[in-house]
Parts: C-alpha cells; sequence; structure tokens
C-alpha cells in the first residue's frame, strides 16, 4: 500500500518508519513526504534517503486551510497514496481533509490518549504527577486527538524527570509503537481484502 508521511520538523518519527518499511514483509512503501514548511529538517532527510518530498507553506494561504490542504490532497492522489502517517505535523486538518481520508489517515501523539490531549504533553504530564506516561497511535477523526486509538507504549515517569528526559523516553517508544502501528492495520486492511 502507497503511504505519506505528514511532518512539520525533524520527522524522527518519519525517520523509523522508513526504516521498518525497509522489512519485506512491511505492508506500506512510503512514497512521499508531505510539509507545511518549506524548511522543516525532515525534508533533507527524506530527500537523501531517495524519498519524493512535497512542501507546501501554508502561511501564503493565511484563514483559507481548505485551499491549502487541497493542493496537498492532489499531491497525494497524483502519487497515488492511499495512506496517512502524520508524524509530527503541527497543523490542525480541516474537516474537509479529514473526510477525505476517514478510515485511511493515522497519528501519533506524545500521550497516553485520552489523557493529554493538545500540546506540551510532557510538561503536563510531569505537572499533573502522573506515574506513568507514554504514546498514542489513533485513527485521525475531526476532533483534534480523538480519534480511535490503535495502539499505546506506556513508560514510566521517574524521579527528577524533566520535560525533555521524559520526552525522550517516549519517543524512543514512539519509533518502535509506530511501525508497529502501521503494521497493525495495513495487516487487518490487507486481509479483509483477501
Ligand atoms: C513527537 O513527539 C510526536 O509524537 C509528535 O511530534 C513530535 C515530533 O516528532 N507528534 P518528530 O518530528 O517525528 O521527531
Amino acid at each position: 500500500i502507497k503511504a505519506a508521511i505528514f511532518i512539520s520538523g525533524r520527522g524522527s518519527n518519519m525517520m523509523a518508519l522508513v526504516e521498518a518499511a525497509k522489512a519485506p514483509d512491511f505492508p506500506a512503501e512510503f512514497v512521499l513526504v508531505v510539509s507545511n514548511d518549506p524548511h522543516a529538517s525532515g525534508l533533507e532527510w527524506a530527500a537523501a534517503h531517495g524519498l519524493k518530498t512535497f512542501a507546501l507553506d501554508h502561511k501564503p494561504y493565511g484563514k483559507d486551510r481548505e485551499a491549502h490542504e487541497r493542493l496537498i490532497d492532489a499531491e497525494l492522489r497524483g502519487n497515488g497514496v492511499e495512506f496517512i502517517c502524520l508524524a509530527g505535523y503541527m497543523r490542525v486538518l480541516t474537516p474537509w481533509l479529514v473526510q477525505q481520508w476517514e478510515g485511511k489517515m493515522i497519528n501519533i501523539h506524545p500521550a497516553l490518549l485520552p489523557d493529554f490531549k493538545g500540546l506540551h504533553t510532557h510538561e503536563r504530564a510531569l505537572e499533573a504527577g502522573v506515574i506513568e506516561h507514554g504514546a498514542t497511535v489513533h485513527w485521525v477523526s475531526s476532533g483534534v486527538d480523538e480519534g480511535e486509538i490503535i495502539a499505546q507504549a506506556r513508560v514510566p515517569v521517574l524521579e527528577g524527570d524533566t520535560a525533555d528526559m521524559l520526552a525522550t523516553r517516549v519517543l524512543a517508544e514512539e519509533h518502535r509503537l509506530y511501525a508497529q502501528a502501521v503494521r497493525q492495520v495495513l495487516a487487518e486492511k490487507f486481509l479483509t481484502k483477501m
């Protein structure tokens, strides 16, 4: 199944997915990396690894989010993309794009949803004094970080943890979790097609 990865920055989850896709039994072929920021550092890595990239700055579109997303959608379809992995994509999608890709788009969030939706999840977890934290891969629905959960990874919050230490611990799990979640959902899709 041809898939795209959406990034806005470093793209470490993208890197982990691309690496995982080297396995012969991986159910997705990543054919495109999309970014809303032409300066996203992950784009260089993607190009250097032979991936096609499509960077479309969202700023010139101002409030017209849909116009921006329609161009991205056209690029996706032009490349035969059938599945989307959002990975550190820092834009709230319009209901239009979510609807276009209903059941074909997943996201990774650095918290144990439904806890800590939104931003700054590690700081908030420390603030809340939770002893367990982690990451979630979920289907994308119109509510931000609201979609049905696919898989989660848990890490302990340790004495003296800073947000950075916690983020690092979670990120390592994200890299493992995302590839596992893609295998999980695409294997199921593949089987239902059998
Ligand atoms: C990660 O914590 C991910 O969970 C969140 O954004 C962060 C960016 O990671 N969505 P990267 O760009 O994949 O390194």
